[in-house]
């Protein structure tokens, strides 16, 4: 896959996308609510949050009980469903402006907070039963895949489970203003309320052909779509 720039900004790229997400902390939710730029009007709107009701629902059969690590967990929105499945639950975001916002929605003192780049964690080695990871592998790029998935790994039991969710390819889903990347690229500019400009990266995935990326990779997974804003996911090793 070709970089919307280059291969060599690809560092440049993700520094510009934590900034973005740090920058974005106050407004995020907007997105998720059809707020501002990111109402399509009554139709999608609708169409929208009947969506976000199924993948509500994806999450409710999931049931991530155990040891649970969620990453990349943003403002919260998935955050407080998964504290009332958990015995234990960690969340890993780069931006501590979003962390501070999920403390404050979830308002759970046994839930740890890590600010961390995923793209340099290590999580404690087989100590999760389940990770989750929302509107996140998107933001990984494509050079980057592979190892992101062996951290996943790393991070869970034998026979630890993934549950991922994620936006699919529509114009709709993103605001008004922002214009999706060529099939071809992974990168595209996203504009905050007041003008600023950032490049993140952002891929959208087939189902059919993630899994079968996933399953080189040695696990197994079911990839699902709800019909037009977003994708899911659930996956285990192989055991290859
Ligand atoms: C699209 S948001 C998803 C947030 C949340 N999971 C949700 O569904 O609302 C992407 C998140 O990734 C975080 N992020 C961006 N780059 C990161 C990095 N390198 N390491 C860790 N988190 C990062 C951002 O701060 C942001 O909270």
């Amino acid at each position: 896959m070709r970089y919307g720039h280059s291969t060599l900004a690809d560092d440049t790229v993700l520094s510009e996308q934590r900034e973005y997400y740090r920058a974005r902390a106050g407004e995020y939710d907007k997105w998720w609510l059809r707020e501002g730029r990111f109402d399509r009007g009554a139709e999608a709107n609708a169409r929208w949050f009947a969506e976000t009701a199924q993948l509500e629902r994806v999450l409710e059969r999931f049931a991530p009980t155990g040891n649970v690590l969620e990453l990349a967990g943003g403002t919260g929105l998935w955050t407080r469903h998964l504290v009332r499945h958990a015995a234990s639950l960690t969340v890993v975001d780069a931006a501590p402006e979003v962390l501070a916002i999920n403390r404050e929605r979830v308002g759970d003192p046994a839930v740890r907070y890590l600010e961390a780049d995923l793209f340099e964690f290590t999580p404690e080695r087989g100590a999760y039963d389940a990770c989750v990871f929302a509107f996140w592998l998107s933001h990984v790029p494509a050079d980057r895949f592979a190892a992101f998935w062996r951290t996943v790994g790393a991070a869970l039991k034998p026979g630890g489970r993934v549950l991922f969710i994620d936006s699919a390819r529509t114009e709709r889903s993103t605001a008004a203003d922002h214009r999706l990347p060529a099939a071809d690229e992974q990168t595209m500019t996203r504009r905050l309320d007041d003008g600023r400009e950032f490049q993140i990266v952002k891929r959208f995935f087939d189902p059919r052909q993630l899994s079968a990326a996933l399953a080189e990779l040695g696990w197994e997974s079911r990839v699902d779509t709800t019909g037009e804003f977003f994708i899911h996911g659930t996956a285990t090793r192989s055991g290859r």
